[in-house]
């Protein structure tokens, strides 16, 4: 992966060291529409401002990251490392569901950070839409996710259009809501709402991971031997599922339970397999509920005390891209949340 990822001629940015750094924050260098987390003098100021203790500085959006280990800068596109320089830019992603919600969050933040984006989603969706905002650098393929012919075709044209692919986020995803029986209908769980959800939620996933990892494996390797990521999304209910919540968790937990495993089956082609498990976020899948209903759920977070962001999501999702050493492993991404 990294050799579409590694710059030729890495553009090394100096460390600056913690008493220019605070020089620079003193002076204003770094103050100009970012936030910056430098690990120096203990303080965070959001938006503006930053935060300092013993590691090192980040500079979001124009800025940098300064570690003992280097430098990452997005704009410019540069991470700066013992192994050597890591640049988004002209990274190639796969989003399933990346017309709405988590996965449209995921699809515009790498291609804001430089990356190349296939949108894939139903037909019905607004992936063309989505495609569109992100110009040159992105494309949308109608995706049934439990096709294999939709998804070889996805594929087929991630290469004709961006020559390659690095990162799969599988985010498509459907929610069922029944109790298993019931009483006052005499009426059982409707089964094929049952298989529904876990074809689309589990098998889908399944399918998209299969059939990409063949042109993941094409890639060069770096150093690492990494070729590239998956990124799967499961949530809390596969851990804490709710009443009514046994088709979802179930298909949820599958996701969970194949991480490890598929990390293991290909860690000889240096893929990478790891999950995120979110708590609530805000997007149409919720925005249907009634707010009396989001409102509680908001209040069951124990900090932040809302809903998350899709961008907020898709940070993780760059994390995890970001760092080789995180594989085979369900990451929550909840405020703390633990569903009753
Ligand atoms: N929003 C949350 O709070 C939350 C919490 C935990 C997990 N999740 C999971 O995150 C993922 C994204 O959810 P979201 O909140 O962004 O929902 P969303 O409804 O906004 O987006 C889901 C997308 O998946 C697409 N999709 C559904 N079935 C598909 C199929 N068969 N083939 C291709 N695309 C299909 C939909 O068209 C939609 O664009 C889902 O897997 C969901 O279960 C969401």
């Amino acid at each position: 992966m990294s050799s579409y990822l590694l710059c030729d001629q890495p553009k090394v940015v100096q460390e600056p060291g913690p008493d220019k750094i605070k020089e620079e924050i003193k002076s204003k260098v770094l103050r100009p529409g970012l936030w910056c987390c430098l690990l120096y003098a203990r303080c965070w100021m959001s938006e503006a401002g930053c935060w300092v203790s013993e590691a090192g500085c980040w500079v979001s959006e124009a800025g940098c990251w300064v570690s003992e280990a280097g430098c990452w800068v997005s704009e410019a596109g540069c991470w700066v490392s013992e192994a050597g320089c890591w640049v988004p830019l002209g990274l190639v992603g796969l989003v399933t569901g990346g017309a709405s919600g988590l996965g449209r969050g995921t699809a515009e933040h790498l291609v804001k950070h430089g990356g190349r984006v296939v949108i894939c989603d139903l037909p019905s969706s607004k992936g063309r839409e989505a495609a569109k905002q992100l110009a040159g650098n992105g494309a949308f393929v109608p995706v049934d996710v439990t096709s294999e012919d939709d998804v070889k075709n996805a594929l087929q044209t991630t290469v004709d259009k961006f020559g390659r692919l690095d990162v799969v986020v599988n985010c498509a995803g459907i929610i069922t809501a029944s109790r298993v029986y019931n009483v006052k209908k005499d009426q059982p769980f409707d089964l094929k709402a049952f298989q529904r959800t876990i074809d689309v939620n589990l098998i889908g996933t399944f399918n998209v991971i299969r059939l990409a990892v063949g042109l993941i494996s094409k890639n060069a390797s770096d150093g690492d031997g990494q070729r590239g990521v998956i990124i799967n999304t499961s949530s809390v209910a596969a851990f804490d599922g709710q009443i009514g919540q046994a088709a979802y968790s179930a298909s949820k937990a599958g996701i969970v339970g194949m991480t490890l495993p598929l990390a293991r089956d290909l860690a000889k082609q240096g893929i990478r397999v790891v999950t995120i498990a979110p708590g609530m976020f805000r997007t149409p899948l919720v925005d249907a509920m009634p707010e009396k209903v989001l409102r509680e759920l908001e209040a069951g977070v124990p900090f932040p005390s809302r809903l998350g962001q899709p961008h907020e999501f898709a940070l993780l999702v760059q994390s995890i891209i970001q760092n080789p050493m995180l594989n085979g492993e369900t990451i929550r991404l909840d405020g703390a949340l633990r569903m009753q």
